[in-house]
């Protein structure tokens, strides 16, 4: 008995071995494997059931390209088994969020099925996750069958290119990373103190003057001193439609972000006449090495919040609805994200304008100047049929009636949203700021905090404060990406990986099947996929026991 009892321990145990051999991330609703391998080479053909899923063929040819040095030939029809057959089929899903897929590999050859386009694209990426990691010309893949669906409908990242500048080879890169983790937002915070990003045809000096910060300050803030030298850059429209197109073929929305009333001293520098005092000049903190002009108003060279906002005036609202006309001509996001976050009070409450209009629209303060202000560019957006998002402090002097929240500040903000039936995305600073520091003794400089790949790995988007019926308003999560402390590009990538993987599985994999045990043995086959990918990482995870004593 003892014997049968042993030898039965021994064969699930080589069973585990065996399933553990597919690693998958995030990890699908089911994987079933059998024996046996199918091989991809060059004469694979991928089969198109129909023109829609061209996107899918074309990412993984792109991906052939790249990593193995050759493509496929695509086809209407299989003339032999060794096939990549993708194709869309009716997929039941218990939530409906698109994305479903299977993915079959036995002696017929590889089939991948979607419930939709998108559902093949995802199909093709678990195919991409299971591809060797070594350059070869037989590319030796397990049969299996997969069987997966999306538990959140946004899953998202974002970047903030306006401390730092990133050129679109690099956002393409970004927007490739969050195609291959099955993630379908990009935020992109085009906007800051310290640049304007966005070329708008009819105000050219929010790029020619608004671009460019004469230097930036150097280490922590306030810094040692400063660069003293001019920094900057922004993307043409041309270039602009180039990233949304990109993104599109991914099955990827990009969310334009462009800040507003507060973190607007790039534009005010721009075009004076947006801030409550055109002619104060910029002021900076005395601890920050500031070089060139110290009059008139400037870009912000170091980081942090100012003063100097948006004022409230029809000037505003008329140029923030000429810059959004050609926004919305960009973009074609239903969300349009409006910012709102960290706007001091300060120029508001000395404004004798802003204090007539306080009284004039019978508003409480400033907070409902605020509101005020955000109901405003709301009521403009939704008339152009789109809905605007900002970040939870546009909760303070009451929500405009369709807005989407962003909760930065902790949870509570998202909950404060979801209970008001009000659409939500999470991104705690806590577990979603990935310019926090990943161990307590990282490479370099960051803006502080301590988020480690686990603590990611362990949020819960959905706040247990929520009832049934309101966490339904909670549509996923998102991590972010602050530049400040991030002024080249193999940084982004070390802040980013692993936690970026970590957060896919929190927002694509059922609940039930979040595991950290397994998610570090498939992490180490995710590292030597970084590896063959030459994606930087941050390697603290791969000590756990320094990353478990320093755990808050
Ligand atoms: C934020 O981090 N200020 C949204």
């Amino acid at each position: 008995m003892k014997k049968i009892a042993a030898s039965l321990l021994l064969l699930v145990l080589l069973l585990q071995t065996n399933a553990q051999q597919v690693s998958i991330i995030p990890q699908p609703t089911k994987i079933t494997q059998a024996e046996g391998t199918a091989t991809i080479n060059a004469q694979t053909v991928i089969v198109l059931a129909s023109a829609d899923l061209a996107p899918s063929a074309n990412f993984l040819n792109d991906y052939l390209q790249s990593f193995f040095g050759f493509k496929l030939k695509v086809s209407k029809t299989a003339s032999s088994s060794n096939a990549i057959v993708l194709s869309v089929t009716n997929i039941a899903s218990e939530n409906n969020i698109p994305g479903a897929y299977t993915l079959k590999i036995n002696q017929k050859g590889i089939q991948v099925k979607g419930a939709n386009a998108i559902g093949t694209f995802y199909g093709i990426q678990s195919l991409i996750q299971i591809l060797p990691t070594v350059k070869t010309a037989n590319l030796s893949v397990p049969y299996l069958t997969v069987e997966d669906h999306p538990r959140f409908a946004y899953r998202g990242m974002h970047l903030d290119v306006g401390r730092h500048f990133f050129s679109v080879e690099y956002v393409k890169k970004y927007i490739d990373f969050i195609a291959m983790h099955k993630m379908n937002n990009f935020h992109w915070h085009l906007t800051e103190d310290q640049g304007w990003r966005i070329e708008i045809k009819k105000y050219p000096n929010l790029t020619k003057i608004g671009g460019f910060r004469n230097g930036t300050i150097i280490g922590g803030y306030p810094g040692t001193g400063n660069t003293n030298t001019k920094y900057g850059g922004f993307y043409t429209q041309e270039e602009i439609k180039q990233v949304v197109k990109y993104a599109a073929d991914r099955y990827i929305t990009v969310i334009p972000e462009i800040e507003m009333p507060g973190h607007a001293s790039a534009a005010i520098a721009a075009y004076p006449q947006l801030s409550c005092f055109p002619d104060s000049s910029t002021k900076h903190p005395a601890k920050v090495t500031w070089v060139g002009s110290t009059t008139g108003k400037q870009v912000q060279q170091g980081w942090g919040v100012y003063e100097d906002v948006f004022a409230p005036t029809e000037y505003t609202f008329n140029f923030l609805q000429d810059v959004l006309d050609e926004v919305l001509a960009l973009f074609p996001s239903t969300l349009i994200h409006i910012g709102g976050d960290e706007c001091p009070k300060t120029a508001w409450k000395k404004s004798a304008f802003c204090q007539q209009l306080i009284k004039d629209k019978n508003l409480k303060d400033e907070h409902g100047l605020q509101s005020y202000f955000i109901q405003r560019i709301e009521k403009y957006l939704n008339s152009k049929g789109r809905q605007i998002i900002g970040w939870d402090e546009i909760l303070e002097g009451g929500l405009a009636p369709n807005a989407a929240v962003m909760s930065w500040r902790g949870e509570e903000g998202g909950i404060a949203a979801a209970k008001q039936k009000h659409t939500v995305i999470m991104t705690p600073n806590s577990y979603a700021y990935f310019d926090h520091s990943q161990t307590k003794k990282d490479d370099s400089l960051t803006i502080g905090g301590y988020l480690t790949v686990q603590k990611v790995y362990d949020y819960e988007p959905i706040p247990k404060e929520l009832s049934k019926e309101d966490e339904k308003y909670v549509l996923g999560a998102q991590a972010n990406l602050w530049t400040e402390y991030i002024s080249n590009w193999s940084k982004i990538e070390y802040m980013t990986f692993p936690r970026m993987t970590a957060m896919s599985e929190v927002l694509w994999s059922q609940k039930g099947q979040r595991n950290w045990g397994d998610f570090q043995k498939r992490l180490a086959e995710q590292i030597k996929k970084y590896e063959f990918w030459n994606w930087n990482y941050s390697k603290a995870v791969l000590n756990p026991a320094a990353e478990l004593t320093d755990k808050k």
